[in-house]
């Protein structure tokens, strides 16, 4: 059944080579996710040389993990590392079809790459942007081709999310979305078509839910405590775990922008932004236990 607001499958473009742009955790499972479900040539970028063998040694490792659940035979295993590739410059796009973008959440990074995308592609090239809650229309106004731009919104963790947001710009043309939904349809993902609104519409979800999470520790009540109030409702993840997964840089980050965009509705998080400042990595230790200084900041310690 073709899902709402799709455009007609039949002017989906056909993907043969797709290109990830940065490689970090988000990018590195969607580079996965692409060469396992397309079985195509998938080339990451990033800034330099370390990065990227992070990036593909990710892939690799996670392969490795497919083979040892006998989720892939050595073959395919073979293959799939086969597929994936590092390069530290955008011509490796020159031929491809797909090019998406997961690097910093911040428009002016993302219009430079993109920028820098479009003098390489060629014209049939959808682009696509990984992007949480920035405005697509924005993403796209210098773009020479603004109608090849779409929102391809993945969940963490990439390969066991079934949901895919994908974004339509004011300018995002009926060849982009068909190519979009069909490609999304290949990673066996359910795809939802959604406005050009900020965060969309899972992440208002999402930070509502852990936004008055955090908000209640910011009034008080103890980290411990809030962290498992929510445990009877039989969440797969409490609210602090979620941040965890996300990064609380990310979490923040769409915070602020519908703080920003409907300040009625969404809080700004004091404790939030004062852990992301203090450089934290998250609320757990590696362990999977509170980390005392998170809880000493949360505490306005
Ligand atoms: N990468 C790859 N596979 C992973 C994984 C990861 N990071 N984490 C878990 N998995 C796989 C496991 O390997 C396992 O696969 P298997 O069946 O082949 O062994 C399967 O997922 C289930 O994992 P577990 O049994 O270890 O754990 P759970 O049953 O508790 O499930 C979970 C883990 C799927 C992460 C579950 O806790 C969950 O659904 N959490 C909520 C996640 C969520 O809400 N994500 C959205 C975040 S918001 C976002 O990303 C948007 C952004 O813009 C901010």
């Amino acid at each position: 059944k073709r899902p709402a607001g799709a455009p007609d499958p039949a002017l989906a473009r056909k993907v043969g080579k797709v290109g990830v742009v940065g490689a970090g955790l988000m990018a590195s499972q969607m580079a996965l996710l692409f060469a396992r479900r397309l079985e195509v040539p998938v080339v990451l970028t990033d800034l330099d040389q370390a990065r990227l063998d992070k990036g593909v040694g990710y892939v690799h490792a996670e392969v490795d993990k497919l083979l040892a659940k006998g989720r892939a035979s050595q073959d395919q295993a073979n293959r799939l590392k086969a597929l994936v590739s590092g390069s530290l410059t955008k011509d490796a796009f020159a031929d491809a079809d797909f090019v998406i973008e997961a690097v910093f959440e911040d428009l002016a990074v993302k219009k430079q790459v993109f920028r820098e995308v479009e003098a390489v592609v060629s014209a049939e090239c959808v682009l696509a942007t990984n992007t949480s809650s920035l405005s697509l229309t924005e993403m796209g106004a210098e773009l020479a081709h603004p109608e090849r731009l779409v929102g391809f919104h993945f969940f963490n963790p990439v390969a066991v999310m079934p949901l895919l947001e994908i974004v339509k710009g004011a300018a995002t043309d009926d060849v982009t979305l068909a190519t979009a939904f069909a490609t999304g349809r290949s990673l066996r993902k359910s795809s939802v078509l959604v406005k050009d609104a900020p965060a969309f519409v899972v992440n208002r979800l999402l930070t509502c839910f852990m936004g008055e999470v955090v908000a209640a520790v910011d009034e008080g009540t103890p980290l411990e405590v809030a962290e498992h109030a929510l445990d009877g409702l039989g969440l797969p993840m409490t609210p602090f775990a979620l941040l965890q997964l996300v990064g609380p840089a990310v979490g923040l980050h769409v915070a602020e922008t519908l703080h920003a965009a409907f300040p009625d509705r969404f809080g700004a998080s004091g404790n939030l932004a004062k852990l992301v400042a203090a450089g934290k990595p998250g609320v757990y230790r590696p362990d999977f236990s509170l980390d005392p200084d998170a809880v000493a900041l949360f505490a306005g310690g």
